[in-house]
């Protein structure tokens, strides 16, 4: 079984997120052959199309790192009902100079966690509709709407309850299976 690179994206900015904590308990429960690797997007500046001739560092390496990853993960927040700024500024800056989308066809995944109790749903509808127009090949079921409790995820990532443990297993291996799948007919360059 071939070794799948999966570039993952926490869109939250908190040094004490839940959603950091949640991407560590996905890490710990996927398949051993996805390898991961954070894209960060802390450091990126608002996206301009001034900036199209010209990216800065911060947005080619953002870009090099979604090329050079075989499937993207994004593990989220919901903010007001949406995605956090900071996400969808660093989904524009990918998404362009036009013509050089760097989401198109890439395997995506999503999966979010609140410490309310619909555990980001509508956040990800709304990652849906943008990833879509990005062109992104997103696994669409299993869904996971993650509502975030101490009793059940420890910083480090350790999964204290072992149903969430399985639940989130199994959403790695499906998002394991659908990289092969979305591959085998689209590989990437
Ligand atoms: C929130 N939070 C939140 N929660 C939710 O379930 N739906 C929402 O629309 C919002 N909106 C929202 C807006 C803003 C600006 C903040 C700061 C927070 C609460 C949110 O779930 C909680 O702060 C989480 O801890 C955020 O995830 P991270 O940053 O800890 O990963």
């Amino acid at each position: 079984m071939a070794q799948r690179r999966v570039g993952y994206f926490v869109g939250s900015l908190s040094s004490t997120s839940i959603n950091r904590t949640l991407s560590r308990a996905l890490i710990r429960v996927a398949p051993p052959a996805l390898e991961f690797t954070e894209i960060p997007i802390g450091s990126l500046p608002l996206y301009s199309p001034d900036f199209d001739a010209d990216y800065p560092p911060e947005a080619l390496a953002l870009k090099a790192a979604i090329a050079e990853s075989d499937a993207v993960l994004f593990v989220t927040p919901e903010y007001n009902r949406s995605i956090p700024g900071a996400l969808k500024n660093a989904i524009d800056w990918a998404s362009r100079p036009w013509g050089q989308n760097s989401f198109d066809h890439i395997p995506a995944a999503v999966i979010g966690a609140s410490i309310g109790s619909i555990g980001t749903a509508v956040a990800q509808q709304s990652l849906r509709g943008v990833l879509s127009f990005c062109n992104a090949r997103q696994m669409t079921a299993p869904e996971a709407y993650i509502h975030f409790s101490d009793d059940v995820f420890s910083s480090d990532g350790e999964v204290k309850v072992e149903s969430t443990a399985t639940f989130l297993r199994e959403y790695m291996s499906e998002f394991h299976d659908h990289i092969e799948r979305v591959l085998t007919v689209l590989p990437r360059s």
